[in-house]
């Protein structure tokens, strides 16, 4: 009955937005980057896929390149596309959600050249423009961080450019992240990208003196928004997706919606 009753309040909250921001969304979409690789990217899309799908929306995901695959059956799995898919509920075939996979967990365009190939931005924009064409809202989760090469010499802020798509920036709350998230964000700057704000993850359970203050120093570093600042999860469990309502609680999705409406 607990659980029901978090339900039912986020969907009440949100069913305004149904009629504002997220009902206007059709067809739109977010690109998940971060500050490097392994710093919570998979684990906040899939938590924001499955928040906005417990309110009703169909969301569409993408992870269009992945690397470091696993193989099982002599298939090679997407596990971060898999999450997302599952976390979603897009019923896009996996090929299209991810549709270059790499065994080496190397940068895309590394990998894909080592494995005898090169990716071909345009079937990505194909893929994204029939999956988004399809859903409220489409989810593209990024490799690494913005400079990360998809090709020799273009990187995935030249990609989420001509995606048109505005940026939400994870971080990991660490000692450090001052640097890297002004970095990222100054990158997106010079490229072009808008940025919708970005989400202090918390990837350590080590707390620190950096990781408390980290967000108020921020907010005078920057004058972009931070949309949340996410706790350490203990169970593994769960941090396949954050409990929901622990996101409702600490991801500003109000904040979210408003800086969508400036786009
Ligand atoms: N807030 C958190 N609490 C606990 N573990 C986390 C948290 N955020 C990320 N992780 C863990 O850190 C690892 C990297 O997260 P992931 O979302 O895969 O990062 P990325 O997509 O940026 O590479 C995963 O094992 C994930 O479960
Ligand atoms: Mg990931």
């Amino acid at each position: 009955m607990e659980d029901r009753g978090w339900i039912l309040s986020l969907q009440s909250s949100i069913f305004d937005c149904r009629f504002s921001t997220w009902g206007k969304l059709m067809g739109n979409g977010i690109f998940i980057t971060g500050t490097d690789t392994g710093v919570g990217k998979t684990l906040v899309a899939a938590s924001l896929a499955a928040y906005l799908r417990a309110c009703g929306y169909r969301v569409g995901v993408m992870k269009p390149v992945e690397t470091g695959c696993t193989e099982a059956n002599g298939m090679l799995v997407p596990e971060d596309a898999v999450r997302l898919k599952e976390a979603s509920g897009c019923a896009e075939p996996i090929e299209k959600i991810c549709p270059y996979r790499f065994a080496e967990p190397m940068a895309p365009s590394i990998a894909a050249e080592r494995a005898g190939g090169k990716i071909d931005v345009d079937l990505l924009l194909a893929s994204y423009g029939e999956i988004s064409a399809e859903y409220d809202i489409t989810l593209v989760e990024g490799a690494g961080g913005l400079m990360v090469p998809l090709l020799p010499s273009y990187t995935y802020a030249d990609f989420a450019r001509v995606l048109k798509l505005p940026l939400l920036v994870v971080a990991a709350n660490k000692l450090g992240v001052l640097n890297h998230l002004s970095l990222t964000l100054e990158h997106a700057t010079c490229k072009g990208l808008s940025v919708l704000g970005y989400v202090l993850n918390r990837i350590s359970s080590e707390t620190s003196p950096a990781a408390e203050t980290n967000r108020e120093v921020l907010s005078g570093l920057t004058g972009v928004p931070c949309l949340g600042e996410l706790p350490f999860i203990e169970t593994n469990e769960s941090r396949k997706t954050f409990p929901l309502d622990l996101f409702e609680l600490e991801f500003n999705m109000r904040l979210l919606e408003r800086v969508l409406l400036q786009q």
